[in-house]
């Protein structure tokens, strides 16, 4: 709900279990009243307390006043050069060499329904469901309009943000930082979480008290990365799954960003999150708008849990697009472990013919199949299928594999090019370079120009002849190497600092087109496992893989960490063989199996080299996860262990809507003589009901929660576990 008290100027959002509120106080500068537990209303800005402040200047309206200060008040969006010495949201260059940005509130509006940004993904809905607010600020000397956007989608706690920069004087703005969030707080002691890693580790989570100064996190790689995740959390410093106030922030974007939160000199903090200001520079013609990426956040007051699960209900239902919003996606089977480039036709049919006997509804073809894609060093960029390995292209082997009863999809990845192809032999100039630099190779690739809409034209018409010569219903799009030598030959000197983000946008659109030519393709989006694991993406790809590392216990730190923003029903998860390739640890297949079942659930193996048993597990473990899907990948998720205390497992549990049904999955870590003997407590339970656990007894979720469930005994490191649980 949006309260706009126009008089007072005086602006609240309510949603479900939170209040955020702005008020226009003095002088217009618009000032963050607060965030936090839902409160009936009424003018919060009696909490924000004006005082004279050694060094901190007050704005030339004020006089005498010397307690008003830019430097001291909690700013909804903060300016630049002006006063406010901390964290700014925004950075123009003015035509007159000036870096300086002055907002003052001018008027706002509401209405139902949500806005949406062009070009860029963002959450979506019906009028029932959203609000939207567009504050209109102001810079009168620098003829700048701000536009502040907030979607406030109620019964999941979410508000988005972005921001929309008019230039409407007469003169050529540079905007050189557009934050899409700014959130202050009059407080300190907090704690910021981030989630980091490396390739083949992502989204590792990093909890560490605010300290006085700036910490921060982001990526100049052009992608969001795999070091850092475009998702914080601020939160209370005893805050846990359960308990305690936390603040989670995303940015929807798929390309350089900047996560910032600030404590400053008075025990106040204030957090940034946006577009990296690291070689951006957007120019701003007169009467040009340049719109930045949307943020959302969600305001627990009762733990990282609850947070979770709105980020998870918003995203599977506001962001995720249909058809695949609600529709079961396919268990697949992808050959890459099993081949790598190394196939042919009759390779393929032999494991796909294995794979149908396992329950498996969706054979994909990986990396190798087009141009002289024989290993990593050749052919990105012909996407013309590889007659010597697949005679008769895919017309003669879309068919073979569908009479197995299982749908066919590609790898591509678009972005990308050898310079071994004809596609960089005809147009060495498509590439991102700089003039008068060699360009960086990365997995001996070099990144094409994805700001210009002819190189993505020439791209898309030869991946479309592809589509269109036979029954392709799912592509994975991957994205192996970071940007370098950021420069493109078709834009003028003075916008090169527009192309790392038009090279997103050129994304964005790409993959928009897909989904319109191509109504009811599953996209799965893959940056060498999860390097562009994001909320932009997701707009666009429903699923993404996870992370290149398929160890099962390694993968239970990767989807944990995933999990404090994203649902399960995004992470591609995928049993492997054993010994694993990124850690040599041979893991049983049952586990394995309970490992992917917190994702998508598919295999990457040559069941052909399975034995009949393990076989029969698979084909269990398919059958299972189909019988369960609505739980796994649409009930309420909770994380019941933190796989980084090296406990003795690692746990976590879906719970239905309704919940009259649970699935408890664990994990335990290596084995010890002694063990104790553990009891594990389930959550999100209704107390009232009884409850079977794996068909057998009844005890009250009150029990089951409180009392809790005695575990196996297990015997052999990593051994898996489920429990299922219905209501009588
Ligand atoms: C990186 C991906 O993450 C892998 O799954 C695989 O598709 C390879 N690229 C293929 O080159």
């Amino acid at each position: 709900m949006i309260i706009l008290d126009k008089e007072n100027k005086l602006i609240t959002l309510h949603t479900e279990n939170t209040t955020y509120q702005m008020k226009a106080g003095a002088y217009n500068v618009l000032l963050h009243t607060y965030y936090g537990p839902r409160l009936p209303g009424g003018d919060l800005s009696y909490l924000l307390r004006a005082k004279e402040r050694g060094f901190s200047p007050n704005p030339s309206e004020a006089g005498s006043d010397r307690t008003f200060s830019l430097d001291t008040l909690p700013q909804e969006y903060s300016t630049c050069g002006v006063g406010d010495f901390r964290l700014p949201s925004i950075e123009l260059e003015l035509p007159n060499g000036s870096r300086t940005a002055d907002l003052r509130y001018v008027d706002s509006e509401a209405r139902r329904g949500k806005y949406a940004l062009d070009g860029l993904p963002a959450f979506y809905g019906g009028e029932e469901e959203w609000e939207t607010l567009s504050v209109l600020l102001v810079d009168e000397a620098a003829q700048v309009e701000v536009e502040l956007l907030y979607g406030v989608l109620e019964k999941y706690d979410l508000i988005t943000r972005a921001v929309r920069v008019k230039n409407r004087g007469n003169g050529t703005i540079r905007l050189c930082r557009c934050a899409s969030l700014c959130l202050d707080f009059i407080r300190s002691d907090l704690d910021f979480i981030t989630f980091n890693g490396a390739h083949v580790m992502e989204r590792c989570p990093s909890r560490a008290h605010l300290r006085p100064g700036v910490q921060s996190v982001g990526s100049v790689r052009g992608a969001s990365s795999h070091q850092h995740n475009p998702f914080v959390i601020l939160c209370d410093r005893d805050a846990n799954e359960d308990y305690g106030l936390c603040y989670g922030a995303m940015l929807l974007y798929s390309g350089n960003f900047l996560a910032e939160a600030e404590a400053d000199q008075f025990e106040n903090s204030r957090l940034v999150m946006g577009l990296h200001p690291y070689q951006f520079c957007w120019t701003l013609e007169p009467g040009a708008v340049f719109t930045a990426p949307e943020a959302a956040v969600v305001c627990s007051p009762s733990g990282f849990g609850q947070m979770s699960r709105q980020f998870h209900r918003g995203i599977r239902r506001n962001l995720i697009r249909d058809p695949w919003a609600g529709r079961r996606r396919p268990v697949l089977l992808n050959n890459w472990e099993a081949t790598e480039a190394r196939f042919d036709a009759e390779r393929l049919i032999s494991i796909a013919k294995e794979a149908s006997q396992l329950g498996v509804e969706l054979f994909v073809m990986d990396d190798g199949w087009f141009g002289a894609r024989n290993n990593d060093r050749a052919g990105l960029g012909d996407w013309v299928v590889n007659e010597e390995k697949l005679p008769g292209g895919l017309g003669a082997l879309v068919p073979r594999v569908k009479k197995l009863g299982m749908e066919f999809g590609i790898w591509i990845e678009p972005e990308m090019v050898n310079e071994d192809s004809n596609l960089y032999r005809a147009h060495p100039d498509w590439i991102l370079r700089v003039p008068g630099r060699e360009p960086s190779r990365g997995r001996e690739q070099l990144v094409l120009d994805f700001s210009r809409s002819d190189v993505r034209e020439h791209v898309y018409g030869q991946i479309k002849a592809v589509l269109e010569s036979a029954h392709i219903s799912y592509i994975k799009w991957d994205m192996n190497r970071s940007l370098t030598q950021v420069g493109s030959a078709a834009l003028p000197a003075d916008r090169q600092g527009e192309v790392c983000h038009r090279y997103v946008l050129g994304v964005y659109e790409f993959a928009e087109r897909l989904r319109r030519d191509s109504p009811g393709l599953l996209i799965e989006g893959c940056s060498g496992g999860g390097g562009r694991f994001d909320g932009g993406m997701l707009y666009y790809t429903p699923q993404i893989w996870c992370s290149d590392n398929t160890d099962a216990i390694d993968r239970l730190r990767i989807q944990y960490g995933t999990s404090f923003c994203y649902p399960v029903s995004t992470m591609g998860a995928h049993v492997t063989a054993v010994p694993n390739g990124c850690t040599g640890r041979v893991t049983p297949l049952e586990t394995r199996g309970v490992a992917a079942m917190h994702g998508t659930f598919g295999f990457e193996l040559d069941p052909g080299r399975c034995t009949r048993e393990e076989k029969e597990t698979a084909r269990r473990q398919t059958a299972f996860f189909k019988e369960h899907y609505d739980l796994i990948q649409n009930g309420d998720y909770y994380r019941l262990s933190d796989p980084f205390q090296n406990g003795p497992y690692t746990a976590w549990e879906h719970v239905s809507p309704d919940r009259r049904e649970a699935l408890v999955s664990l994990v335990t870590g290596t084995a010890h003589a002694a063990a104790p003997l553990l009891t594990l407590h389930f959550k999100g339970l209704d107390p009232a009901l009884c409850y079977q656990v794996n068909g057998e007894g009844s005890w009250s979720g009150d029990v089951l929660m409180k009392a809790g469930w005695p575990l196996p005994i297990p015997s052999g490191d990593y051994q898996a576990f489920q429990f299922y649980l219905k209501a009588d």
